[in-house]
């Protein structure tokens, strides 16, 4: 509670970045072969910005079209969810897709996490003054390579939230890891997630190559923070976005491409792309409604139950821990 008596939301800051290991980690991605980096360096403040802009374009439609989902089957989802849990949202970012689901799924409490409070501050502060009387946490955690959730959430069972079919980042060997501990984590409530599916490759390209040139700059943004964390020496110019659709693989790739022959230089490394060579930058993994069923089964779910737009083009499965 503040000195007002209003209730306050709490934060909790558990992520430290470790520079050294981040280097580290950046130097061995852009000296394997073929090269490639995560994909968490497409994040830093413009490139969030630049994925908010890409959810409003025409040609991306997972936003779009899981929020006409939710809207669409939200009371049914909300009757199989339990009613008065913990709801954990995995990369809340502005906390709006949870807030929409408020009303609907009434939890006792509402922790956001993701990888820093700094960006949760402002929308739990705002979100708390919608909501007085919740109970909301702020959690800064980088749960992509751990998820383990501190005792502040408290007992009693979790509904965990992960939307935008961010799922999609992980390949399936590494989502498989990563749904294993979201079901530990929900101490016996379950996972509402949302899942991009597999539609025309012309679709999916596109919404991945759009027209305004918007995700090429997303994606060769991340040179420019690769420069801050390494040190290194990309120029931008030097680079062209590629996305296509590996069918084998069911999923979009992103890469960017050297324009030329050229040389890239960080203290203690350097790298020569011949021209035309790649930096794999994105998976994004498309799946087949029963494909992502199994997964989720395959990771210890039980009653897994799924809800599609009318197209079949995203889904939205609640699974039970
Ligand atoms: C965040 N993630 C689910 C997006 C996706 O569709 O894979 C990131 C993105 N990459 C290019 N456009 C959007």
């Amino acid at each position: 509670m503040s000195p007002t008596g209003l209730r306050q939301p709490r934060f909790l800051q558990l992520y430290h970045e470790d520079r050294a290991a981040l280097r580290e980690e950046l130097a061995g991605g852009l000296l394997a072969t073929p090269a490639r980096t995560s994909p968490k360096y497409l994040y830093d403040p413009l490139g969030s910005r630049l994925f908010d802009a890409i959810t409003e374009l025409p040609e991306y439609y997972p936003t779009r079209t899981e929020a006409a989902l939710l809207l669409m089957h939200g009371a049914a989802i909300a009757r199989e969810v339990p009613k008065g849990a913990t709801l954990v949202d995995l990369g809340a970012g502005n906390c709006e897709k949870a807030a929409r689901l408020f009303g609907l799924l009434q939890p006792a409490r509402y922790v956001a996490v993701d990888i820093s409070v700094d960006y949760l501050n402002n929308a739990l502060q705002c979100l708390q003054r919608q909501f007085p009387a919740l109970d909301m946490l702020g959690v800064g955690l980088d749960f992509s390579s751990q998820l383990t959730l501190p005792p502040e959430v408290g007992e009693g069972p979790r509904l965990l939230f992960y939307p935008g079919s961010s799922i999609g980042n992980f390949t399936p060997e590494e989502a498989l890891v990563f749904l294993r501990q979201v079901r530990a984590a929900a101490q016996g409530g379950g996972l509402l997630i949302g899942v991009d599916l597999l539609k025309p490759t012309d679709v999916l390209q596109a919404a991945y190559d759009d027209a305004l040139g918007v995700t090429a700059a997303f994606n060769k943004n991340l040179l420019l923070h690769i420069n801050r964390v390494l040190g290194s020496d990309f120029a931008v110019h030097d680079w062209s976005h590629v996305a296509f659709f590996n069918a084998a693989a069911s999923r979009i790739e992103m890469h960017l491409q050297a324009r030329r022959e050229l040389t890239v230089r960080w203290p203690g490394g350097e790298r020569r792309f011949a021209q035309g060579e790649r930096i794999h930058t994105e998976n994004s993994c498309k799946y087949a409604l029963a494909d992502f069923q199994t997964l989720l089964a395959a990771a210890g779910f039980t009653r897994v139950q799924a809800w599609t737009d009318e197209r079949g083009w995203f889904a939205m499965y609640w699974a039970q821990a």
